[in-house]
């Protein structure tokens, strides 16, 4: 039998650790869960009853492969109240998540072979991502004291005739930045393709929503979606917007990879749209709570955050003084104390000694989990 050559591919360390919390939770072990992006909030009712109303009237077959228009125009009904802007929907393909999105807007973008940028540290799948459609990754580093936000000089120093794309993500996993207008501005108006996964926009706790579109709405590419904001992990619905140029060629990868977005999800979302905004306000009010109660905790354990993380539910910390090893360090205290944290290896080769803390879970789960950790770190004695 063969192997296929993608066998080398790097896991998702975060997802790894999650399958081996779930297997000590089967075993009857407590475990309080710091690793995994994935909000603890209900969905909202309205979009749960429509879902079911959608079922009832069997609303469960195929649908355009853009997906549905009722969406599309909700969604392009989001960016002119937004941002002013008229999105025409016959751009925006509903997608398989988020993931389907960055696939789509890859491949619609570049060719085989082609080199795109991402910026350090990264969501996890990026460069697994890119290596599956044979493009080629080049990395481009941030740093805590510049508050993880992107040097422009230095980026457009770094592209030469091979690089065809960026891929930037603002607010980011795993540091929770947003890049400031001025970067994004800048970004923009680069002559690469430019791909903006915005799947943390609405998350901000300073209330800054902001999006690459903003600048450049007909050339950028914006991903988008509702696993984060509207707690949907699980209903895997994403959104690509493509330039008018490039936009039937997403639709005949969608047709022929994915036929279309699950019917049930692109029901219920169209309710997403109707969830009245101090529920929002609300939302962000808790993830400013749990993440400034974080931060001072951390500091408590000589974990120092220099940055300010202003956005979604993550923490990116420096554990220097307590292991060269992040995942060997995840491994010992999931299976010593129950306490599940991603890995800083999942987020680029050069942060062994970095640990993601995601504080989308409760509040009591953060304070178990806060109080696991110091107990864990004090036979370090720093
Ligand atoms: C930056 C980023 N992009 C994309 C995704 C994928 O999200 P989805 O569930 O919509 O596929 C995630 C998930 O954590 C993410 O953090």
């Amino acid at each position: 039998m063969n192997t296929s050559e993608l066998s080398t591919i790097n896991p998702f360390f975060v997802m790894e650790i999650l399958e081996e919390a779930q297997q000590l939770e089967k075993k009857g072990m407590q475990i309080v869960h710091l690793e995994i992006g994935e909000p603890i909030e209900k969905v909202d009712h309205r979009i749960i009853s429509f879902a079911k109303k959608a079922l009832d009237r069997n609303k469960d077959k195929y649908t355009n492969s853009l997906g549905l228009i009722e969406l599309r125009l909700l969604i392009s009904k989001y960016y002119k109240n937004n941002f002013n802007l008229s999105i025409d929907p016959n751009r925006i393909i509903l997608t398989l998540g988020s993931s389907g999105a960055i696939i789509l807007s890859i491949l619609s973008s570049t060719n085989y072979g082609d080199e795109i940028i991402i910026v350090k540290p990264h969501y996890p799948c990026y460069p697994q991502i890119i290596k599956i459609l044979g493009r080629k990754v080049k990395f481009f580093e941030t740093f805590e004291k510049d508050n993880y936000q992107i040097n422009f000089k230095k980026l457009s120093n770094s592209i030469t005739k091979k690089t065809k794309a960026l891929i930037i993500n603002s607010p980011s996993n795993p540091t929770s930045i947003s890049q400031s207008e001025e970067i994004l501005k800048k970004i923009s108006g680069l002559k690469i393709q430019v791909i903006s996964d915005e799947i943390y926009q609405g998350l901000s706790i300073s209330n800054n929503v902001s999006s690459i579109f903003k600048y450049n709405s007909t050339k950028t590419i914006v991903v988008n979606g509702f696993s984060k904001l509207y707690s949907m992990t699980g209903w895997r619905l994403g959104y690509c917007i493509l330039p008018k140029k490039i936009i039937r060629v997403g639709q005949k990868l969608q047709q022929n990879m994915f036929i279309c977005a699950p019917t049930l999800s692109q029901h219920a979302a169209t309710k997403a749209f109707s969830i009245p905004e101090k529920n929002k306000n609300v939302l962000l009010m808790s993830y400013k709570k749990k993440r400034d109660y974080l931060i001072k905790n951390l500091n408590k354990m000589g974990i120092n955050i220099d940055y300010y993380p202003d956005s979604a539910f993550y923490i990116f910390c420096d554990f220097s003084k307590f292991t060269n090893n992040s995942l060997m360090f995840c491994k010992e205290i999931l299976n010593k104390t129950g306490l599940a944290l991603a890995p800083g290896i999942d987020f680029g080769d050069n942060y062994k000694n970095f640990v993601r803390i995601s504080y989308a879970g409760s509040f009591s789960d953060l304070r178990k989990g806060v109080k696991l950790l110091s107990n864990f770190l004090m036979k370090y004695n720093v």
